[in-house]
């Protein structure tokens, strides 16, 4: 296709699946987010309680019996550092005269005592005071306590450590596990979000290639119907839009090859009678007879093409009041001349219906020239109206000929068709097709009823807009 303003075809499949993505990514990432800060707003905290706790327990030592008998500060706290072992995430050293003295001991998640601006920084502290750092092992906290011994000045000071990082390892790696645990579940949903509306819009992708296949040369890919489903039932309503439209191609192409087939017919008979005729004026005059005869058939056919063309269309029908009396004695009026029949009007209802008066004679005078045809000098041809107790109407016209083969009942009345009996010169086979066009055009229809002879038979139903007045 060369329609350069087409959209690009975003894939169904791809949209539903980035939005579900796309909402799972965010929901999790927001649990994600805040389960992390809550966590580390807890780990702040324990390490924040840690940190109290070893300060009180060296107040506590601080001013028991046992610390009584020091007189360094120094002396007192390696006695604090020997007799406490700090956790794994915590660490203590001490400071005297402005130099890190002694560590606890065990191994701790960084030195802090080794760096030297920091030391030098707790090493003023004349009050106790907390505060964090960033270390290789994370973020700490710390305290610095000075001690002094009576009014001596203060020499020495307490550092207390808690690896706030260490501390909440366990919790910071399940919240990690939550992480990788919903990656791996959005990749998952993702995946079976991909097979699941693959399976869903596989009918509608193949209905859309289907379509997009089709031409009005080959109407007749269908989609295979699977389950019951909405998507089923589209592909059903679908099949079934293609059904008639294969039917309508179909029947559109044969009609336009035997209208073709029988104009052709007499156009040759045409050009042969013109090509033999010599220059005698007799010869002469029966050709033109002929052509003229022809002409006057394909003429008629041509009418009678556009008749049947037209009766597809709205507008096909001219409604008004039609006097069923007045239309049987006109019809019998207009086919008195063109037979030696003996000529019936039948019993007519005195009724006036709406209904397109030309239509309803032009399908008369069709059924009219068929009895005409079938008919011998003398014989009888009655055409006839009624009123039916539910207000529909019929019409009729019967002759008194052979009638129609048993064979032929239903067919006659299709386009082009003929009966077995028929010479090729007298019809096209659209008489029947046009009083069925007109028949159904006002909502009824034409049969065939049962003999003797032919009888034809017009119903029109009352509806709204054909009713009787
Ligand atoms: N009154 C009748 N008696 C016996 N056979 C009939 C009668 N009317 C129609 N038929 C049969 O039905 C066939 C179809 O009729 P229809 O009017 O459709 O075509 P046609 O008369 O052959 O051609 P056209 O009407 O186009 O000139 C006829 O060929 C004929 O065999
Ligand atoms: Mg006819």
């Amino acid at each position: 296709m060369g329609d350069g303003r087409r959209l690009p075809v975003v894939s169904a499949r791809v949209r539903i699946i980035g939005w579900l993505f796309g909402v799972l990514a965010l929901a999790l990432s927001a649990l994600v987010f805040l389960t992390w800060q809550v966590l580390a707003a807890r780990a702040d905290a324990a390490a924040d309680d840690e940190l109290t706790h070893e300060a009180n327990k060296f107040r506590a030592f601080a001013k028991s019996q046992a610390a009584a008998s020091f007189t360094r500060p120094e002396a007192l706290l390696d006695r604090w550092l020997q007799s406490n072992l700090p956790d794994d995430s915590e660490a203590f050293f001490t400071i005297v005269d402005g130099r890190e003295y002694h560590r606890s001991q065990g191994t701790p998640p960084a030195r802090l005592d080794t760096d030297a601006t920091f030391v030098r920084r707790l090493a003023d502290a004349t009050e106790p005071s907390y505060g964090w750092i960033d270390s290789p092992a994370g973020r700490v906290r710390y305290g610095v306590i000075p001690v002094q011994i009576g009014e001596q000045p203060v020499r020495a000071r307490l550092v207390v450590l808690e690896f706030r990082d260490v501390i909440a390892k366990p919790s910071m790696d399940a919240a990690r596990w939550l992480v990788i645990i919903g990656a791996i579940i959005l990749a998952m949903a993702a995946g079976g979000c991909w097979l699941v509306t693959g399976r869903v819009l596989a009918p509608i992708r193949q209905l859309r290639t289907t379509a997009e296949r089709i031409s009005d040369s080959d109407l007749r890919r269908r989609i295979d119907v699977v389950g019951n489903d909405d998507v089923a039932q589209l592909a059903r309503t679908f099949n079934t839009m293609l059904d008639r439209l294969e039917d309508a191609f179909t029947s559109q192409r044969e009609f336009v090859d035997n209208a073709g087939h029988e104009l052709r017919t007499p156009i040759t008979v045409i050009r042969g009678h013109l090509e033999l005729m010599g220059d005698d004026p007799r010869d002469r005059a029966e050709t033109k007879a002929l052509v003229l005869d022809e002409l006057a058939r394909m003429n008629r056919m041509v009418d009678d093409l556009l008749v049947l063309a037209k009766s597809d269309r709205p507008g096909f029908l001219e409604l008004g009041e039609v006097n069923l009396t007045e239309l049987v004695v006109e019809v019998v009026a207009k086919a008195r001349p063109l037979a030696d029949r003996a000529w019936r009007v039948a019993a007519t209802a005195d009724a006036t219906i709406v209904a397109d008066g030309q239509r309803l004679t032009q399908a008369l005078m069709q059924l009219v020239s068929n009895a005409v045809r079938h008919t011998k000098t003398g014989d009888r041809i009655e055409v006839g109206s009624q009123l039916d107790a539910d207000g529909s109407a019929l019409l009729w016209v019967v002759d008194s000929g052979p009638g129609v083969a048993p064979e032929d009942r239903e067919r006659i009345f299709e386009r082009f068709a003929r009966g077995n009996d028929q010479r090729r010169t007298e019809g096209a086979g659209l008489g029947l097709a046009i009083v069925r066009s007109i028949a159904q055009g006002h909502g009824g229809d034409v049969r065939l009823a049962p003999g003797p002879g032919a009888r034809f038979e017009l119903t029109l139903p009352v509806s709204e807009e054909v009713g009787v007045r």
